[in-house]
């Protein structure tokens, strides 16, 4: 008999799983992969900047795996809108989650909802294309942009503002995101650790990038990286601060665009009153270990305020959810208290780790489920119960047809590879598909 398994979620973890059954299985196997958008690959698509091309390149990889016979991809299939988890167990015999960290982790200050403050989630899912998020979403006529964080996605967050439109053009980011790039009036942008440099979560190769930008003057303060105490600490944190100390002396040269670099900084109050005016900061120590207020303020003047500190997974209906961690609680992958259940990736883990992470933690799981699950616990077949409720999923070949359109858009632009087609309905009619009616925000 052939063990059926679903998983939910497209992104690595998702694929990886898929991988990782479809290698690791001695008996016949087939696995369902469903995802809530038209598209598959998760952050690798929707997060990753659009200008790191050679690690959008791993979709080639994950790619390979979708066409491998026994996987089948499923798009916009929402578990909790289109699917419950309990149609699903009916229909496999394990179902594994997969579905990420979406969104933002919460600053916790005055003035955090004030127009003008934006989590980075919103911000990278406009310029990534995400449907979520319309184009329109931004215009970027803040001068000064205080950027919360130092973390490789505040990295990635800081490069897209400080690059020119020009730069981006061979991108894959959306043509109507990249005129509001080309019309950006950003002018200075401050990035905050709240700790100090040797605290930094972004890595070295990441942080270079920063300083061989073309269209803006990086700068650090003296008084913040000079005294980071890197002792015993890996090559990757002693090459941050070096960077980071190189950068205090560095004399500008007149770019268009500053960026400085600041550390010992956080944030108490988003200043304003019918948006963002500045950003209220308190210089801060580390007192056995913690982050640790001194009593003296600063402040900065911001137009816009981009909280970039961390994601956050969200739980989903009728499967367990540790609130205190936000992730599935788990042993080896295999969901705590229930059964036929499992979980990998940042929905397992939390939201840290490089998409190769995912790979291992995936193989875990799946070793888990295998040296577990059996044949025959399904007692329904999904594709009947999805013509009885009227929902056609996007099919891999659909897929296809949206990545033809996104590479004749390009040629059509002259602009790189492939340019993103901006939300469903776009996209479910380059596949000739027709939106459902439910098709919004959430589908
Ligand atoms: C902005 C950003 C940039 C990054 N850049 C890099 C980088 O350059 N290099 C690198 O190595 N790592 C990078 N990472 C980290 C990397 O993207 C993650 O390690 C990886 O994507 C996590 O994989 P995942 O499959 O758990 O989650 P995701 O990639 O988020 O995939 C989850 C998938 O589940 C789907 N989903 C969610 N809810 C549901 C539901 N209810 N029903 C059905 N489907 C659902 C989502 O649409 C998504 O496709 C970046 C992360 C971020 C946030
Ligand atoms: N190119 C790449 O490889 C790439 C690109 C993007 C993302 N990623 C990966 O994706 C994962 C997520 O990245 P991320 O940048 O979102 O998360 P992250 O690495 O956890 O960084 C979050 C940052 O926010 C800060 N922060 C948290 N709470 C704060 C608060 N209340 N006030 C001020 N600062 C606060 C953290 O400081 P503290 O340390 O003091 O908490 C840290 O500097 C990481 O593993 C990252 O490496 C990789």
């Amino acid at each position: 008999m052939t063990l059926r398994v679903a998983i939910v979620g497209s992104g690595p973890a998702g694929i990886y799983t898929a991988e990782a059954l479809s290698k690791q299985s001695g008996e016949p196997i087939e696995i369902d992969v469903l995802e809530r958008l038209p598209t598959p690959y998760g952050l690798v698509r929707y997060g990753v900047a659009p200008d790191h091309t050679s690690i959008k390149s791993i979709a080639g990889y994950l790619r390979r795996v979708l066409e491998t016979p026994g996987i089948r991809f499923l798009g916009g299939l929402e578990l909790g809108a289109d699917v419950s988890a309990d149609d699903l167990l009916a229909c496999y015999d394990a179902v594994v989650y997969c579905t990420g960290a979406m969104v933002d982790r919460h600053l916790g200050v005055p003035g955090e909802d004030l127009p003008g403050s934006v989590a980075a989630t919103d911000f990278v899912n406009w310029y990534c294309g995400h449907p979520d998020v319309p184009s329109d979403a931004f215009t970027l006529d803040a001068e000064e942009i205080a950027v919360i964080g130092v973390g490789n996605v505040a990295v990635d967050v800081v490069r897209i503002l400080a690059k020119t439109a020009d730069e981006l053009r061979g991108t894959d980011v959306p043509e109507e995101v990249l005129d509001r790039l080309a019309a950006s009036r950003v002018r200075r942008i401050h990035m905050i650790g709240r700790r100090g440099p040797e605290h930094a979560k972004f890595t070295l190769k990441e942080l270079r990038e920063l300083g061989e930008l073309a269209n803006a003057d990086i700068r650090t303060l003296p008084h913040e990286v000079e005294a980071a105490d890197v002792e015993g600490l890996s090559r990757q944190i002693r090459g941050n601060v070096e960077v980071l100390r190189s950068w205090s002396t560095r004399i500008p040269a007149g770019r268009p665009r500053a960026l400085d670099v600041r550390f010992w900084l956080r944030p108490v109050e988003i200043l304003g009153t019918a948006r963002v005016e500045g950003l209220r900061l308190e210089r801060t120590r580390l007192v056995e270990g913690r982050v640790t207020g001194t009593g003296e303020f600063e402040t900065i003047p911001a137009d816009m305020v981009l909280r970039s500190v961390g994601y956050r997974s969200v739980a989903l209906p009728g499967v367990p959810f540790d609130a205190g961690t936000m992730t599935v609680p788990n042993v080896a992958g295999k969901v705590t208290g229930t059964d036929r259940q499992y979980v990998s990736g940042w929905l397992k883990r939390g939201p840290t780790g490089v998409i190769g992470t995912n790979k291992s933690d995936a193989a875990e799981t799946a070793r888990t489920l295998l040296a577990e699950a059996v044949p025959g616990a399904a007692i329904a077949k999904l594709d009947d119960l999805l013509s009885a409720r009227g929902i056609t999923p996007v099919t891999y070949d659909d897929w296809l047809a949206i990545e033809t359109a996104e590479t004749e858009l390009a040629r059509t632009l002259g602009r790189g590879e492939r340019v993103k087609l901006v939300g469903r309905p776009a996209m479910l009619a380059a596949c000739g598909r027709v939106p459902r009616d439910t098709a919004g925000a959430s589908s």
